[in-house]
């Protein structure tokens, strides 16, 4: 902007021998671009770009026929994944989800701390453009997802901001083997074996008929063209693919995440413009439901707020470098072929002729006297003219879903006592809020309590010594690239052919008591259940007891009917048979229920070899306690028709199941697995794959929580107990109940989940239970625990 104050809106340097021009103000911006798109379109071949790209996909892709084919396909396939239209909504809705929640946490976690939002917000806008073009959302915390964005990001940075940059002026020094030259060839490397392994799985599992994401449907249109043209005549090759796919996220995710960055930055700074928009969306959505798409017509002054603060950031301030495809003349100057030219995107927003007072801040400006948007022509953070940003749509999407979701559920301050975060940005290809930390206050209390009011109506008798013996260590982290792919994308080779039909006959694998249990549930239920386990004596045992379980109904029931009674025991058993060889049974199943031992390496093997005997339809769940339902799964190829069923012992007198859906289990598994519950007579609840699920995930905490408070002093035993039973309305205290179930399992337990994550303050080990498991003293079982028993 200095500059142009000084030689005029068209002005040009050398870097080397490249001549550089650039563009100032709106009037020059769009003369250039738009109406000379035919020479200014081109991409200069920028060396270190062209090492690293070699010029395909779409962002650096030279202008001409190969760029056009692909932008066009591109484009094309992004609109039929939802673009424009509202079928990506709840993709986005889903991750905001996880980015509530994971504030939600930190702020019950640690009230008063202030938050670093960059990587919730990067995670959340990286797995919309996954689900897109992988066909995959990833875990929040994926600790390989993590790696690829960060060697992307890295290998950006690499590219504009280090040594590597003086590969431009001397291509030779990509091969010196060190330092910032030696990181970018390795960069480029574990991209490429990420996305490669991610290609071929999707050629082995391809089904032209029904493709599942970007690149299922870029490979049947290459077959297509490679077919009616010839493997030489089209651009469309799994080479360029993957190029296509390193600039989706290149271009969708930096650009996306530092403009919501920068929305909440600016609303911490001007409060008064959040308060406003909160009002708005207060009145228009209420707090009963999310922000839509279908609400941001009613909503403009949350529009002209995004707006506002595009202008003011204008996170691609230089565009992305075009260059001349010819000599031409250009407003009285002549621009030789292969100037480079830079739009300065930055100065058209800031440009006081068309913009008054262009350096505050004021939403106001995009709005009418009405209160309706106003639309201007040269507000154009995505760009101008044939190189448009290809991505506008989805980004206008995901900003006004984030933006407005988030307004909704929270509010964002400065820390007390901190000077005023910088507003200038940090350059890199994007422009970057400088990092920075808010308090982030929950505004809808309910959004809080209702967190809490599950562990209030937990009875301390669903607890188990099943569950609490089951519970470890459950997320061990996936080790290697390889293994990562393997297990995420084997999906890829199931088929989704799942089918909601109710569920009718059971194989429960394992005969232990809650396998019995379950057998009981589901025969008196009427169905057809085949219990399985490894030997006859076992399983005369099994149903010994489950015999035993329905006669002391059989005793209250028909106390006076002793023949009805009978009849009613016979009736139940009859739909149970026994069998030592699952691989026999299976065949003839709907449902594979596993409760067997807590072991990962047991439950996969059992899965893997069941599911080359299974029918197609048949769903597998497992009753685990402790070990992820994913990780259980990775051992078939029927990821989507994988989930959790998680009963309580025992099981025929306990109400609750928890349904766990992983990422990959299909809605019609859940559905069915949720119905097939509520056949049981069960309340089944909905769960994510998370350690310990819901109830073992709250219970866990609340009683080391218990020792922690009586470790503080702030209570004693006795009071802490006699507190949760008269005032929570607890069968038994914390302490009672932690004796019961067993000292040295509670600590096994958090001593697992605080190796998992170390930073979550409700998994902190505590002394003095350390201290009485060392001695030994272990519970009611040992004769003491916190407790004295006789
Ligand atoms: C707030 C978010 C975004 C902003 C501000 C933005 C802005 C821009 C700008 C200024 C350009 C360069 C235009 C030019 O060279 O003249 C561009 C190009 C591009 N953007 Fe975006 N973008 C955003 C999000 C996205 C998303 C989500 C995607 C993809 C899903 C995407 C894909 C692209 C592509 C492929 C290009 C290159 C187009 C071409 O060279 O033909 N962008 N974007």
């Amino acid at each position: 902007m200095d500059l142009s104050k000084r030689y005029g809106n068209i002005y040009s340097l050398f870097i080397g021998s490249q001549l550089i021009v650039i563009l100032t103000g709106y009037e020059i911006v769009r003369d250039a671009l738009s109406n000379r798109a035919d020479v200014f379109s081109d991409r200069p071949n920028v060396p270190v770009v062209t090492i690293m790209t070699k010029r395909k996909g779409i962002v650096f892709a030279p202008y001409g026929p190969v760029w056009r084919q692909q932008r066009k396909f591109c484009h094309m396939t992004l609109r039929s994944f939802g673009l424009g239209r509202l079928s990506l909504e709840p993709r986005i809705l889903e991750e905001l989800a996880v980015v509530k929640n994971e504030l939600l946490r930190m702020y019950t976690d640690g009230e008063g701390t202030a938050v670093d939002l960059a990587p919730l917000v990067s995670n959340a806008v990286s797995n919309v453009i996954s689900s897109i073009t992988l066909g995959q959302r990833f875990h929040h915390g994926d600790r390989q997802f993590r790696t690829l964005l960060d060697l992307m990001a890295r290998g950006l940075e690499l590219c504009v901001n280090s040594p590597a940059i003086l590969i431009n002026v001397f291509p030779w020094l990509y091969h010196l083997p060190f330092g910032a030259f030696k990181e970018i060839r390795q960069v480029e490397k574990d991209i490429t074996v990420f996305l490669k392994e991610i290609i071929g799985q999707h050629r082995s599992s391809l089904d032209p008929d029904s493709p599942r994401d970007l690149i299922d449907m870029y490979l049947v249109e290459t077959a297509q063209q490679q077919e009616s043209m010839g493997t030489g005549e089209t651009s469309f090759s799994e080479d360029y693919l993957f190029y296509i796919i390193g600039d989706l996220f290149i271009a969708g995710t930096d650009t996306t995440t530092n403009t919501v960055l920068w929305m909440l930055l600016y609303m911490t700074v001007y409060p008064d413009i959040q308060e406003k928009v909160q009002a708005e969306i207060d009145s228009v959505v209420g707090s009963d439901r999310v922000p839509s798409l279908t609400d941001k017509v009613s909503c403009p002054f949350t529009e002209a707020t995004i707006m506002e603060v595009q202008r003011m950031t204008t996170v691609v301030p230089l565009a992305i470098p075009h260059m001349a495809s010819e000599t031409t003349e250009f407003r009285g100057y002549t621009i030789p072929k292969g100037t480079v030219i830079i739009p300065n995107l930055w100065s058209v927003h800031r440009d006081p002729n068309v913009w008054e007072n262009p350096d505050d801040f004021s939403p106001a400006r995009f709005l009418d006297e009405n209160g309706q948007i106003l639309r201007k022509e040269y507000f154009i953070p995505f760009g101008i003219g044939r190189r448009l940003c290809m991505g506008e749509q989805l980004a206008k999407m995901e900003l006004f879903l984030m933006f407005s979701n988030l307004m909704q559920a929270f509010t964002f301050r400065l820390p007390d006592g901190l000077p005023p975060p910088s507003m200038e940005g940090r350059f890199g290809l994007t422009l970057s809020p400088r990092p920075f930390t808010v308090h982030v206050t929950p505004r809808h209390r309910d959004l809080l309590t209702s967190e809490f009011r599950d562990l209030f109506g937990v009875s301390s008798y669903l607890l188990s010594s099943h569950n609490f013996h089951t519970i470890c260590t459950s997320f061990t982290p996936r080790l290697n690239i390889m293994a990562f792919v393997t297990h995420q994308f084997i999906r890829t080779l199931s088929s989704t052919a799942v089918r909601n039909a109710a569920i009718k006959h059971i194989t429960i694998i394992g005969g232990g008591q809650m396998g019995a249990g379950i057998a009981q549930v589901a025969a008196a239920t009427g169905h057809s259940v085949v219990l399985v386990d490894t030997s006859d004596d076992i399983l005369k045992k099994s149903i010994k007891g489950i015999e035993g379980s329905l006669k002391r109904i059989v005793k209250k029931k028909f106390a006076d009917k002793p023949e009805a009674g009978e009849e009613f025991v016979q009736k139940i058993l009859k739909n149970v048979s026994t069998s030592t060889d699952a691989a026999s049974v299976v065949p003839g199943t709907d449902l594979v229920l596993e409760a067997i031992v807590e072991n990962l390496k047991v439950k996969q093997g059992l899965f893997g070899s069941l599911d080359k005997v299974a029918p197609e339809h048949t769903i597998f769940a497992s009753n685990t306690s402790s070990l992820p339902i994913a990780d259980i799964a990775s051992s078939t190829a029927r990821l989507d028709r994988f989930g959790g069923l998680h009963f309580f012992n025992p099981v025929p007198l306990m109400k609750l199941v928890e349904v766990i859906q992983t990422p990959m289990t299909s809605q019609a598994t859940f559905d069915a697995l949720h119905d097939f519950s509520k056949a049981l007579g069960k309340h089944p609840v909905s769960c994510k794959d998370t350690p310990g699920f819901i109830v073992n995930r709250l219970l866990v905490p609340y009683m080391m929580e218990a020792i922690r408070l009586h470790e503080k002093g702030h209570g004693s035993k006795e009071d802490i107990d006699v507190a949760m039973k008269l005032g929570a309305g607890y069968p038994m205290g914390p302490f009672e109940l932690l004796d019961y179930v067993g000292l040295d399992t509670a600590k096994f337990i958090i001593d697992g989940w605080h190796d998992m994550d170390p930073e979550n303050p409700l998994f902190n080990p505590s002394p003095m239970l350390n201290k009485l498991v060392e001695e030994g003293k272990f519970g009611k079982k040992t004769g003491e625990g916190f407790y004295k028993y006789k």
